[in-house]
């Protein structure tokens, strides 16, 4: 079958690999009608999220149909049309069964204080291969799939795989609650589904920081106020529009491949600000050297945990749902103390909040497909990766579709 296949960092390839097989009497086998590519897998071509072994299958977010499961599998049945859900769980643990799905003690074949088990992830999330291929293994397959209503399209459940569960999750951590004034960091698909969410949640203002235009522009047509910070200091205008104490609470949608302001009057002032950089960037990866504009690593890896820290108001809560690997060591503590701010970090448990969202999407309340603005065939999936990749115009969020072979939007 075809996948998109890790070879080293900067190095991607769509080749031909087994199919996958029932390895344990929980699996199923999937045939995948939609995947999608996600800012955690750049996180791992550009090397900034490290321990990818060579020949890992990536992705983690798919839509499928059931073709086999194993003998141990109850729900579950052949013919089945399900969401993956991007973390595996085993569904029966202590963490499992009060809803910390991403804590499961039994899925991470590298043992209990492994860390989440992800589809797609380094060694040591498994590691498991992933999700953009034509089929794939799921462990745990009655936790880890969720079976779709007929009325949810494949385009709003690939969203519900990973995207929508995490911008959800990054919300509720932010304790958002009715007439709160909330701070996006990152306009990416994971921050537009922050912005969203904070919206269900009852928020009366969300304030949406990134640079690239067109991902501005979408925020802004889900009604959020925009702040460039190549052209703003986001910090000083997030004070301005919050009547000079900052917002209830902030999320952090970027993660360790963070970029620092080339202009403006946030951007850094002299030579010690650019060797901060770079002994920043250096902590996170400290052997992955790229050239050229392709791949390119973050070059301010801290500066988004920084700016939530500094905008918030006292007393305010941060969350972060970007990715950073267990490498990055620098977090404004001193300050966050002093602030008497709540700080919560997570990997979604997206077992918890998958079936919910489906209701909410069913009943029409919210259509998360409404960022998806490319869907092209998986064997176009390398041109689409580093597109995705420079975040070129137009390139917000990515399906791959097995079945199709050429560019159909
Ligand atoms: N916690 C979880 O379970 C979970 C799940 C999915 C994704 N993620 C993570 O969420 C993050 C976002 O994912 P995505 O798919 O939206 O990624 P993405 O790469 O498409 O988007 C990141 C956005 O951040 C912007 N950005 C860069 N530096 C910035 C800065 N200083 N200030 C504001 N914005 C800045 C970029 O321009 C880009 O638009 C990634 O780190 C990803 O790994 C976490
Ligand atoms: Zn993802
Ligand atoms: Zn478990």
């Amino acid at each position: 079958m075809k996948a998109v296949v890790f070879k080293g960092v900067g190095d991607v390839k769509l080749e031909s690999v087994p199919e996958p097989i029932i390895e344990n009497p929980a699996d199923a086998i999937i045939r995948i009608t939609a995947t999608s590519i996600c800012g955690t897998d750049l996180h791992m071509v550009r090397g900034t999220m490290p321990g990818m072994k060579s020949g890992t299958v990536l992705g983690h977010e798919a839509v499928g149909v059931v073709e086999e499961v194993g003998s141990a599998v109850r729900d579950i049945k052949k013919g089945d049309r399900v969401v993956v859900c991007s973390t595996i769980a085993c569904g029966d643990c202590v963490y499992c069964k009060s809803g910390e799905f991403a804590s499961c003690e039994r899925a991470n074949p590298n043992g209990s204080d492994a860390g989440t088990a992800f589809f797609g992830g380094p060694a040591m999330t498994g590691s498991f291969d992933g999700l953009q291929a034509e089929f794939a293994r799921i462990p745990f397959a009655d936790t880890t799939l969720v079976k779709l209503p007929d009325a949810v399209s494949d385009e709003d459940a690939l969203l519900c795989s990973d995207i929508f569960p995490t911008g959800y999750m990054a919300a509720e951590i932010c304790d958002v609650e009715k007439g709160d004034m909330i701070a996006v960091f990152g306009c990416g698909p994971v921050g537009q589904m922050a912005i969203a969410s904070a919206f269900l949640m009852g928020a009366s203002k969300v304030f949406a920081i990134d640079v690239i235009p067109d991902r501005l522009e979408m925020a802004s047509r889900q009604g959020a106020v925009i702040i460039n910070y190549d052209h703003d200091d986001p910090t000083k205008v997030l004070k301005q529009l919050t009547n000079g104490y900052g917002p209830d609470g902030v999320i952090d949608a970027v993660g360790v491949d963070a970029q620092h302001p080339s202009s403006g009057p946030a951007a850094g002032k002299g030579v010690l600000s650019a060797v901060s950089n770079i002994v920043d960037q250096k902590m996170v990866a400290p052997w992955t050297v790229l050239f050229g504009d392709q791949w390119k690593q973050g070059n301010a890896p801290s500066q988004v945990l920084q700016w939530c820290v500094e905008s918030v108001r006292y007393s305010g809560v941060v969350s972060i749902v970007g990715v950073y690997p267990q490498t990055a060591k620098f977090f404004p503590i001193g300050l966050a103390m002093n602030k008497s701010l709540t700080v919560r970090g997570a990997n979604c448990s997206h077992r918890k909040y998958i079936p919910k969202l489906l209701e909410l999407v069913e009943k029409g309340d919210f259509h998360p497909s409404t960022i998806l603005t490319v869907a092209d065939g998986l064997t176009d999936a390398i041109s689409c990766y580093k597109n995705f990749d420079k975040r070129l115009s137009g390139w917000v969020k990515v399906e791959l579709i097995p079945a199709q072979s050429e560019n159909i939007c």
